[in-house]
């Protein structure tokens, strides 16, 4: 098939390389020239494995065609998906700008009857106000969707090629309804993955609802790491006691500081604010928003009490992206926590695999390393604040030869604390004795 991506970001760019490595024709469009001239040369403006590869190869057999131009992107599109950013407002609500954008420019170059669908992260009813909108201004017929993406950042191509559902939303009292939902199955035949066909409203809860649940397993381990600490009990036991069940499962249950990144933050305040406007009393979601809230804070809290006070200290940080593999600090917990240290008067030396150049635009007295080892020099602390695979082996008598006190704070349960108090190190972390 013929299909348009309208947005370059991780959604759009990595379904786009997707949907061009199981043959189908795909114009990428972004209004940002400059991510597009890097894709004309197969190049990707943030980190993500296996993504470039894919970009490169599909660019050069001219599968995949990035553009700025909507008449180019939808000229002769079968799908159009809308993969734009919907970044939060103040107020906790999504700003929807991007999306209503996007439907006006849709509805002033679109050329021939195609499938709508909304790719984006956006609150119940968007989908509608979209065909409205789109209506509105052309008299070409065309029908609307809504199709999730659960892809997370760090592992975006497998988590696409090789999905757990595919989420299909259609108009429920539209005749086209089966002729849409033909099409999108037909769209992704050759992908694994449970297929849930169901109304747009649906469609759009099932994403908010699935990022807010797995939000709650993180605030609830960490709200039981929280109660370890005080009972001398290990979180990282309770966590694999719990997860065997079946019932439960053992994904998203790692204690630390907390979550982070462009969509749980965004997506948990979003759904709380579609809870509001609807009059219904969303109390364990505004749980989990404040439980997370409060424990970058509580692992500051442990340093400062350790340290007596901050002002003065040197800080070595391993780790400033949200998760690890990922050049992203949108809402991570190493940025705020880094932040308030400085301003609680610490220097601070940093080291990130990839994100250091986009934590230095936005802390710009940030001291960056360029070695781990580095941010160790006569440092009183060290704090781990991303679970980057690499920090788990490093160096460890020469980064203790470089420091002034020898003390570790884990803020992700990255160490096993055994084998790195052997080296002679106060080792502490989060809900484990
Ligand atoms: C999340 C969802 O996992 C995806 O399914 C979804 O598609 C995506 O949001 C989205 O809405 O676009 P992502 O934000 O890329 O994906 O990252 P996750 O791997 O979910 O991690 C989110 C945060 O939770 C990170 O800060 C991570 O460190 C933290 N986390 C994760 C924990 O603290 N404990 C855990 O057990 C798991």
């Amino acid at each position: 098939m013929n299909i348009a991506i309208i947005g370059a970001g991780y959604v759009g760019l990595t379904s786009a390389a997707v949907f061009a490595k199981l043959g189908h024709k795909v114009w990428v469009l972004d209004t940002a020239q400059e991510k597009i001239r890097l894709l004309k040369h197969g190049k990707v403006h943030f980190y993500e494995p296996q993504l470039p590869e894919l970009i490169r190869g599909a660019v050069k057999k001219k599968q995949l065609v990035p553009t700025e131009s909507y008449a180019v992107a939808l000229k002769s599109a079968d799908v159009i998906f809308v993969c734009v950013g919907t970044p939060p407002l103040e107020t906790g609500e999504s700003d929807l700008s991007q999306v209503f954008h996007a439907a006006e420019q849709i509805a002033k170059y679109l050329k021939k009857d195609c499938v709508v669908v909304m790719k984006s992260t956006v609150p119940v009813g968007t989908t509608e106000k979209i065909k409205e909108i789109i209506k509105k201004k052309t008299a070409v017929s065309f029908d609307v969707a809504s199709s999730p993406e659960f892809l997370r950042e760090g592992s975006a191509v497998s988590n696409t090629l090789y999905p757990d559902r595919i989420v299909i939303g259609v108009e429920s009292n539209h005749t086209a309804k089966i002729l849409t939902a033909k099409i999108l199955l037909k769209l992704h035949e050759k992908l694994l993955g449970e297929r849930v066909i169901t109304d747009l409203r649906t469609a759009e809860i099932i994403k908010y609802a699935s990022n807010a649940f797995l939000a709650t397993k993180i605030s609830f381990i960490n709200e039981i790491a929280n109660l370890c600490d005080s009972v001398g009990a290990n979180v990282d036991d309770v966590a694999l006691g719990m997860g065997l069940d079946p019932r439960i499962g053992k994904a998203f249950l790692k204690a630390g500081i907390g979550y982070g990144g462009s969509c749980f933050p965004k997506d948990t305040k979003a759904l709380h604010r579609v809870a509001i406007s609807n009059a219904y009393n969303f109390k364990l979601l505004k749980a989990v928003i404040e439980v997370n809230q409060t424990q970058r804070r509580l692992f500051l809290g442990k340093v400062r009490r350790e340290l007596g006070t901050l002002e003065k200290k040197n800080i070595g940080v391993l780790g400033l992206a949200f998760k690890n593999n990922t050049d992203d600090v949108r809402e991570s917990a190493a940025m705020d926590i880094i932040q308030w240290l400085i301003n609680e008067g610490a220097n601070v030396k940093a080291y990130d695999p990839k994100a250091m150049q986009n934590a230095k635009k936005i802390i710009h007295k940030l001291k960056i390393c360029k070695k781990p080892e580095e941010v160790a020099l006569k440092a009183d602390a060290l704090l781990i604040l991303t679970e980057w695979e690499e920090f788990k082996n490093l160096p460890w008598p020469l980064i203790k030869k470089k420091m002034r006190d020898a003390i570790i704070f884990d803020g992700r349960n990255l160490i096993n604390p055994q084998s790195i108090r052997k080296y002679g190190f106060k080792y502490m972390s989060i809900g484990r004795p």
